[in-house]
């Protein structure tokens, strides 16, 4: 059996770690397995590198280079360590995020030179591409209102990760700077990359992700 990459993308807030959850209980009730992966993170040296890159106190001063070179020293962890060798053996990656967060946040959000970003992905990935790309779209101010509960639930301590995140601390107009860059890169790789609105109920997402997913796995 063949392996099935396929990642998750798109601004805070458009539910993909819910979704992720439920498109892996479909595909393990198929009898497939299934390897759930996060960027940055999924190698314990990516999830040194995530804590750097989003909690540490020492990252106040972090350039828009530094950052873009973590994400992808923590990609070219993951990529050797653990995406090629899950491929190989058959099974199916779920990945909260890859390379089109980097086009979108370092590219289009910190406007890194376009060219370099992508050397920079190329280097980091290789061969390694995700067969499908789901963008979870949900408007600007919806993605902010669900930052700005889930932080508050983060201030109580009932958040997964309740410290302070430097990538959050951009202003709104970096965030929709990030939102119109998935857009262009969905419409400029329309077979792999399908937007899902994701501003319906849980159920109906998941239905229409199911929709875009069940036909590459059961062939
Ligand atoms: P998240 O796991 O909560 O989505 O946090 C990851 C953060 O890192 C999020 O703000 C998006 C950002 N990010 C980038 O800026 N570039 C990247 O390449 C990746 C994978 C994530």
């Amino acid at each position: 059996m063949t392996g099935l990459f396929i990642s998750f993308e798109g601004t805070e807030g458009g539910g993909k770690s819910t979704q992720i959850q439920l498109l892996a209980k479909r595909l393990k009730e198929l009898g497939r397995t299934v390897r759930l992966l996060r960027e940055p993170g999924g190698t314990p040296i990516g999830e040194e590198i995530r804590h750097t890159l989003k909690h540490s106190e020492a990252n106040h001063a972090m350039t828009a280079e530094a950052e873009l070179l973590l994400m992808n020293a923590s990609r070219a962890q993951l990529v050797r360590e653990v995406i090629r060798p899950a491929l190989a053996a058959g099974e199916i990656v779920l990945c909260d995020r890859f390379y089109d967060s980097t086009t979108a946040y370092q590219g289009y959000g910190r406007q890194l030179d376009l060219d370099s970003v992508r050397r920079v992905i190329d280097f980091a990935v290789g061969p390694t591409r995700p067969h499908l790309t789901l963008l979870l779209q949900v408007p600007v101010a919806v993605s902010e209102e669900r930052r700005r509960i889930r932080n508050a639930q983060a201030g109580a301590g009932t958040a997964a990760e309740p410290q302070r995140d430097r990538m959050e601390e951009a202003d709104r107009a970096f965030f929709e700077r990030v939102e119109a860059g998935f857009q262009i890169i969905a419409a400029a790789e329309p077979q792999r990359v399908h937007a899902v609105d994701a501003t319906r109920s849980v159920t109906e997402v998941s239905d229409n992700i199911w929709e875009l997913v069940a036909r590459l796995v059961t062939r």
